[in-house]
């Protein structure tokens, strides 16, 4: 699978700088600095605070890294770096860096798609000899990328051929969870916390409408928030601070219509793709109730679900440096000095 030659992996697109080697699909080592402290208090990402981190971040991880997996700059064979989409400043950070590695060691630089390298992340092991207890995905498989900036559908025909199938038309599904917890004053990132809660929640406590759930492909989450804003109106809750009980049935009926929107695009793509399985990637595939809503779903139909596992749904360098290590092999996007980030990636 892929070239088995050593790669570092840069990525620095959003909140977290992530720094991986990898050779093939395995994962020799790897480093994560997630911004969530500097941001929390602004209940979102704020670009220029991030872009200062990953300044501040991206040597020493690589230091670390390399550290960690027993190599020297000397012995990497080709770098990867996230070239889009994300913010501009941020994602120029790592570009830039690895522009500077790749003077100094005549290095190859494969310019990988950020969403592209989730959907691949079910390939990640850390195993020479087989992928830990996960089979590999087989192609074509569709794949779901679900985080705080994105979320789509892709067929994967191969390693690098995507078909985009379907995407939100505004919000992301993590930005659903992130806008309904800054909304009850929950903080910041919404995800985790929302999940939590959930678990002392009923899911049918309330009626929130599941946004575009039979209608084609692509998401809508913007609604969510308003709807459950409404819920105010209606006589449903009632102006005074919600009580823990309610809380928790407020974040479990939201936190169910996400999951059945996402797992009933998921089933319904992949069925009608005739592909071989399905792989749940992004940071929300962190989320339990919707691994496992998505993977009764898929087994029902028979066909088998691709989850990562938990850090490597959410941002990081590996699956940065796999998907770069495939492109330097068939050269595939590779980047010049003049090479510019994108922010947006047309047809991602
Ligand atoms: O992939 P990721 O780490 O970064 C982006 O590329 O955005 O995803 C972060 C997003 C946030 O919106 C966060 O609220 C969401 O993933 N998230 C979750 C959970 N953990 C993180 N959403 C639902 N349930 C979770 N357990
Ligand atoms: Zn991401």
């Amino acid at each position: 699978m892929g070239e088995r030659v050593l790669v570092l992996g840069l990525e620095s697109s959003c909140d977290e700088t992530a720094v991986a080697v990898t050779e093939g699909g395995r994962v020799l080592a790897e480093t994560v600095r997630s911004q969530i402290d500097l941001h929390q208090k602004y209940g979102g990402v704020v670009p220029e605070i991030a872009s200062r981190a990953h300044l501040e971040a991206v040597e020493s991880l690589t230091e670390e890294t390399l550290k960690q997996a027993g190599l020297t700059l000397g012995q990497i064979e080709g770098l990867a770096v996230t070239q889009g989409p994300g913010l501009v400043g941020a994602l120029l950070v790592a570009v830039n860096f690895a522009k500077g590695l790749a003077l100094a060691l005549n290095l190859p630089i494969a310019g990988v798609n950020h969403v592209r390298a989730h959907a691949l992340a079910p390939f990640l092991s850390l195993d020479s000899l087989s992928q830990d207890s996960l089979p590999a995905p087989q192609f074509p498989y569709v794949a779901l990328v679900a985080s705080g900036g994105h979320t789509s559908l892709f067929l994967v025909e191969d390693f690098l051929r995507f078909e985009l199938l379907g995407q939100t038309l505004d919000d992301a599904a993590g930005e659903a969870f992130d806008k309904f917890a800054k909304l009850l004053g929950l903080g910041y990132p919404g995800g985790g916390v929302v999940e939590r809660l959930a678990r002392q929640g009923r899911s049918d406590a309330f009626k929130i409408t599941r946004p575009l759930l039979r209608e084609g492909l692509n998401f809508s989450f913007s609604g969510l928030k308003t709807q459950v804003m409404g819920l105010y109106n209606d006589n449903q809750l009632d102006q005074a601070p919600l009580d823990d009980q309610r809380l928790a049935d407020l974040a479990a009926s939201f936190q169910a219509a996400v999951v059945e929107v996402l797992v009933t695009k998921l089933t319904v793509a992949t069925k009608r793709t005739g592909a071989r399985g399905a792989a749940l990637t992004g940071g929300v595939a962190c989320n339990g109730p919707l691994r496992q809503a998505a993977a009764q779903a898929l087994g029902q139909a028979n066909l088998p679900l691709w989850a990562p596992p938990p850090a490597w749904c959410a941002d990081n360098g590996a699956m940065i440096a796999f998907l770069g290590g495939l492109q330097l092999a068939q050269g595939h996007n590779l980047l010049d000095l003049a090479a510019e980030a994108l922010p947006r990636w047309p047809g991602q």
